[in-house]
């Protein structure tokens, strides 16, 4: 069976994720999609919300689970017997950093990395757009699925 892992910190999912999510879903047998902390960035989510978040919007695909872990990327993908990686790049800008994490992970433990290029209508998304855009009441509903839309109002009306 080949799997793959489609890691992030999904904080919280948005249409972008998505849409690698089910591509990806649709050439492998299995995606694990893996929440994972990035130590660059604070979360406005608890781990437990992102992966309930993402496990109702990707129900239907039929063939995605939803993990977490604490620690290396390469490890996870080590213990869990995945030898592949899928990321989705928006732009030039993604490509630096994501070419060092393939490397890494590579260099690591020999887990390949594909890319897929963002479906130009997500090129500009990114979950800290959406959490910036909705802190200040801007309109993100056409940016996350209904359930992240409403965990967001319940989150941001606690602030
Ligand atoms: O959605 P993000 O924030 O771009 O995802 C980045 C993430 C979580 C995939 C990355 O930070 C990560 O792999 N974190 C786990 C620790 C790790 O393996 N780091 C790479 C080696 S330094």
């Amino acid at each position: 069976m080949k799997s793959a892992v489609c890691p992030g910190s999904f904080d919280p999912v948005t249409y972008g994720h998505l849409d690698i999510i089910e591509r990806a879903s649709s050439r492998f047998d299995q995606v694990i999609v893996a929440v994972l902390e990035n130590r660059t960035k604070s979360s406005l989510f608890t781990v437990d919300q992102r992966i309930e978040m993402i496990r109702e919007t990707t129900q239907g695909f039929g063939n995605v689970i939803v993990d977490s872990w604490y620690g290396l990327l390469s490890d996870y993908c080590t213990s869990n017997n995945i030898g592949t990686i899928v990321k989705g790049l928006r732009a030039v800008t993604d490509f630096d950093y994501e070419l060092q994490m393939a490397q890494i992970n590579y260099q690591a433990a020999k887990i390949e990395t594909m890319f897929m290029a963002t479906s130009p209508t997500h090129s500009f998304l990114s979950s800290s757009i959406v959490k910036e855009l909705a802190h200040y009441g801007g309109d993100v509903s056409t940016m996350v699925p209904p359930v992240v839309l409403e965990a967001l109002r319940v989150r941001l009306a606690g602030e």
